[in-house]
């Protein structure tokens, strides 16, 4: 049975949970074991509970954030008594004399897992050019116009497929007091915050090799083989987010591959491929004027357990081996075989670029690219910007507290 939450027991946070009633509450040496009725359950260790109990003197009640230094932790504290109240909120009382209550819901999202990173975000769907023909495709519109649910879809979508399209966004749009604003701007102010790069906060994909445009073969009417942009970071660019100004040229498509299809394949089928791409090293370097940016990795990149996959495969910017002799002839063919799988109909799908096409996708999952156009057929012009990971993250977790029905959690 649900009973009313007292308007009395605050959480280590600001969210508002719903109240599940604790069943049961016993001392297990310096741990306790909680149940709830639907069978979760959890072990809370004696100084994690003593100092996630919202008061003076442990999770400061104003910031909600812990105040406990772990160096002054009493190494004899033990829990002295535990209870549950009438509405199933835990009860617990310490040795040094500290005695505190938390909310069974709170409880209840760490013993269910809802306090991870990888809960509330969509676990990602690989594909192949078989299975995904286009970007799934948002109104652009709509989003811009507030519509919360609109752009939980969109983000959602990005995550899972890697990629994901708005349509109708304009170049330009007024803001309340008449304030011009970029379409790019205005889309990626609604995600989080934009990460700066040489390149600018935000940047112009156009053919003109002069002044700020000489920085990157990006601005050619080149071909562009596969790849994913900055590898020369030490983590490049969570997303990229590019947004179709102007196109008035033949040619010039996007192509685009999801690298982690490509991954789950050479695992597969050709390991001794994968085994090359995933554990020989290469330097990464890019230099101009004013950079000098160098970062040491594999091509295909895991990090540490739980990181997103991290594809470093940007050609122009891949300087030199950093692997035994003996390696180098092996790893070059990785490579060639890796590029070609990148651009393998198997794979790769095309799409035009329509001017208003807002396309945000994972730069470090996805490989991209664009077949070559003529220049001087007319105007195409891109603007870009990059956002990361965490900012993605961050506000698909805050548009679902008000967009998913039955969330647990859900305030503030
Ligand atoms: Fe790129």
């Amino acid at each position: 049975m649900t009973r009313p939450a007292p308007a009395t027991v605050p959480t280590p946070d600001f969210y508002h949970y719903r109240w599940i009633p604790l069943s049961t509450a016993s001392i297990d040496g310096d741990f306790v074991k909680l149940t709830w009725g639907d069978g979760s359950s959890l072990s809370a260790y004696s100084w994690w509970l003593r100092e996630s109990i919202v008061a003076d003197g442990a999770t400061d009640p104003t910031t909600r954030e812990g105040t406990i230094d772990p160096a002054d932790f009493d190494d004899s504290l033990s829990i002295t008594g535990v209870q549950l109240n009438a509405a199933g909120a835990l009860l617990v009382g310490f040795s040094d004399g500290f005695a505190g209550t938390l909310h069974p819901g709170w409880l209840h999202h760490v013993a269910t897992g809802r306090h991870r990173p990888e809960a509330v975000i969509p676990a990602a769907a690989i594909w192949t050019a078989e299975q995904l023909a286009a970007p799934p495709t948002f109104d652009g519109a709509a989003v811009l116009a507030g519509d919360g649910d609109e752009l939980l879809s969109f983000l959602e979508a990005m995550v899972i497929h890697g990629l994901a399209r708005l349509s109708d966004v304009p170049a330009r749009l007024s803001e309340p007091g008449n304030r011009e604003i970029e379409g790019l701007v205005a889309v990626t102010d609604l995600i989080g915050v934009r990460r700066d790069t040489n390149f600018g906060p935000v940047w112009s994909v156009k053919a003109e090799i002069s002044g700020d445009f000489e920085n990157s073969t990006a601005n050619t009417g080149l071909r562009l083989g596969p790849h994913a942009d900055l590898p020369t970071r030490e983590i490049p660019p969570g997303f990229q987010f590019l947004h179709c100004v102007a196109n008035t040229v033949g040619g010039g498509w996007s192509r685009m591959t999801d690298g982690a299809a490509l991954v789950a394949h050479l695992e597969a089928e050709e390991p001794d491929t994968y085994d090359a791409l995933t554990s020989l090293d290469w330097v990464f370097f890019n230099r101009s004027r004013d950079h000098d940016h160098r970062w040491v990795g594999p091509m295909i990149d895991h990090g540490a357990p739980g990181s997103p996959l991290t594809i470093r495969a940007f050609y122009p910017v891949r300087g030199f081996p950093a692997m035994d002799p003996d390696d180098i002839p092996r790893a070059y063919r990785a490579a060639k075989r890796f590029h070609q799988l990148g651009a393998d109909p198997r794979f790769q799908i095309g799409y035009p670029f329509r001017p208003g096409d807002l396309v945000g996708f994972d730069n470090r999952r996805m490989l991209h690219g664009r077949d070559a156009f003529d220049p001087g057929g007319g105007t195409r012009h891109l603007r870009g910007t990059y956002v990361d990971h965490d900012e993605v993250y961050s506000r698909i977790r805050v548009l679902a507290r008000a967009h998913t029905p039955n969330s647990q959690e859900v305030g503030p």
